[in-house]
């Protein structure tokens, strides 16, 4: 089976609607359950058949073999020479790694519950950028569905001053406990970051051994920062940014909901590792949502996909996946260095119900490639309701649902001109207020937003990426594409720095001088 055999099977392809009447135990075949999760793939574009060539694909690029590799530790990131073992941060495979995995954990739990019962802060600040941030950020407003922060958390990413600003706003420094997490220790944004939040600290005499705690998989840069090693929390090279929110740098996340939230996320994401790892391919979630995600980008030709969580609490998620699946799979070039052909499509989405007075326009009516319109949605919803707000919940879920139908029933044109029978300009207005449909969606549920439902949906989408890099043959554990950018930054900073405008093309340099 090949991209080339997909392609010819799509070019035939069926309307949904109609395969629920063809295939009466689509939905049966097509929804899965694992854990709190429950993901309903029966309104994709995707026959029942078309399903069993996906899972030959999957067979003639050596999946099983690719997923025996990552549990087993194999250093399956080539081009950095390096294991991925993400999975053994939950207790699931990577077995040489566990004790220090465990001494972590219990390192983890007891300072969390030390500093908690302190009383010492009421506020922390997580200074990262990237993976450094975005798992944190998205779990903490995950986490507040049930818990409460205590101490409060605050995140300061960008290199906009802004972010920092509006990080400490308001903040006590004598209160405030900081935690500076970079696998690297060397990205500006978080350097520079620590730097103003280390001369604020300075300023009100608070000393940065009793307020700075590093997460860093490179502890002798981050003592060089200056911070002492009795406060350096270490994690690994095997784990990768985007991958790390399960090791230290969720320590934020420990101390501010406390460990045992923190556990819990984890024991979701194990359950979810070992779903990946045991289910035979055809019920297996991440390889089943995997193979319908290439079926439409190689096959189908979409290329962008929508994530729009049905609940505020997961908001950052389209953003979460932007690095996890963009920054994993974004390549033009394979492992053997020969060109990929189609991969990551672009990721993208907002919190619903909002999207709807936004975007969705364009996902029931837009114009999209291969004249198929719009984008393919993962729509994301939690059953139960957390806010104590039952009626806003149940037209939550009401428009969520609405929206996958409306995408694969549409509108008819006849239905239209029936409906409007008396406009004198039925025939221009008809196209115009008929919906296509037949727009492919995945509805994911979750019975309650727990940390532990939480940990299962990170670690679902960690496989998806995990799968998708195999079917298209890149290393999804590498980001080679974001160097250059930021060696670029460096060089125009320095001419910032000292006025001085160096060799550049015509634009660049006009853009330097306005800023001199
Ligand atoms: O964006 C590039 C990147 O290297 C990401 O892969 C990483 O998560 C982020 O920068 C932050 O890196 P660090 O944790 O080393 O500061």
């Amino acid at each position: 089976m090949t991209f080339d055999d997909l392609k010819a099977r799509a070019a035939s392809t069926d309307n949904i609607a109609d395969l629920f009447i063809s295939e009466p135990d689509r939905l049966s075949r097509m929804a899965h359950r694992i854990g709190p999760i429950r993901a309903d793939f029966s309104k994709q574009r995707v026959s029942l058949d078309d399903l069993e060539a996906l899972l030959a694909l999957a067979d003639a690029k050596h999946v099983k073999e690719w997923r025996a590799k990552l549990f087993a530790g194999e250093p399956i990131n080539v081009s950095e020479g390096r294991a991925v073992m993400h999975t053994a941060l939950r207790g699931v495979g990577g077995e040489a790694v566990a004790d220090e995995v465990t001494a972590m954990r219990a390192r983890i739990a007891v300072f969390s519950n030390d500093i908690r019962a302190s009383g010492k802060f009421d506020d922390i600040v997580h200074i990262g950028i990237g993976g450094s941030d975005l798992g944190p950020r998205l779990v903490a407003d995950g986490f507040a569905a049930t818990l409460t922060a205590s101490p409060r958390l605050h995140f300061a990413n960008n290199v906009d001053g802004a972010s920092v600003n509006d990080a400490l706003a308001g903040l006590d420094p004598k209160r405030t406990l900081v935690i500076v997490v970079s696998k690297s220790f060397g990205t500006q944004e978080t350097k520079m970051n620590a730097e103003s939040v280390r001369d604020w600290l300075a300023q009100a005499g608070c000393s940065p051994r009793d307020h700075v705690l590093a997460v860093s998989a490179n502890r002798d840069r981050a003592i060089a920062f200056g911070i002492h090693s009795d406060n350096i929390f270490d994690f690994w090279d095997w784990v990768g940014g985007r991958y790390s929110v399960w090791s230290a740098v969720g320590l934020s996340l420990a101390i501010a909901y406390g460990p045992d939230a923190f556990s819990q996320m984890l024991d979701g994401a194990a359950a979810m590792d070992r779903h990946f790892r045991d289910a035979p391919l055809k019920q297996n979630i991440p390889v089943l949502m995997a193979l319908i995600g290439v079926w439409n980008r190689n096959a189908l030709g979409y290329d962008s996909l929508a994530v729009i969580p049905y609940s505020r609490r997961l908001r950052k998620f389209s953003a979460f996946l932007q690095q996890l699946e963009m920054e994993s799979n974004g390549k033009s070039f394979g492992r053997d260095g020969k060109p990929a052909g189609l991969t990551c499509p672009v990721i993208w989405g907002d919190e619903g119900t909002n999207g709807q007075h936004a975007f969705f326009q364009w996902l029931h009516q837009g114009t999209g490639p291969n004249g198929r319109g719009g984008a393919p949605v993962d729509f994301v919803a939690v059953l139960a309701d957390h806010e104590g707000r039952p009626e806003h919940h149940r037209a939550l879920l009401a428009n969520c649902f609405a929206q996958s139908k409306a995408l694969m029933m549409g509108k008819s044109e006849a239905v239209v001109r029936k409906e409007n029978s008396d406009r004198a300009d039925i025939d221009s207005l008809a196209p115009q207020k008929m919906f296509p449909g037949n727009r492919p969606s995945t509805t994911l549920t979750l019975d309650e937003l727990t940390p532990s439902a939480i940990g299962y949906l990170i670690a679902l989408y960690e496989h998806k990426a995990f799968v998708q890099g195999v079917l298209w043959g890149v290393n999804s554990f590498d980001q080679w594409g974001v160097e250059l950018g930021k060696v670029l930054a460096d060089t125009i900073l320095t001419e910032l720095e000292r006025r001085e405008i160096g060799d550049h093309d015509p634009s660049t340099k006009a853009l330097i001088r306005l800023a001199c």
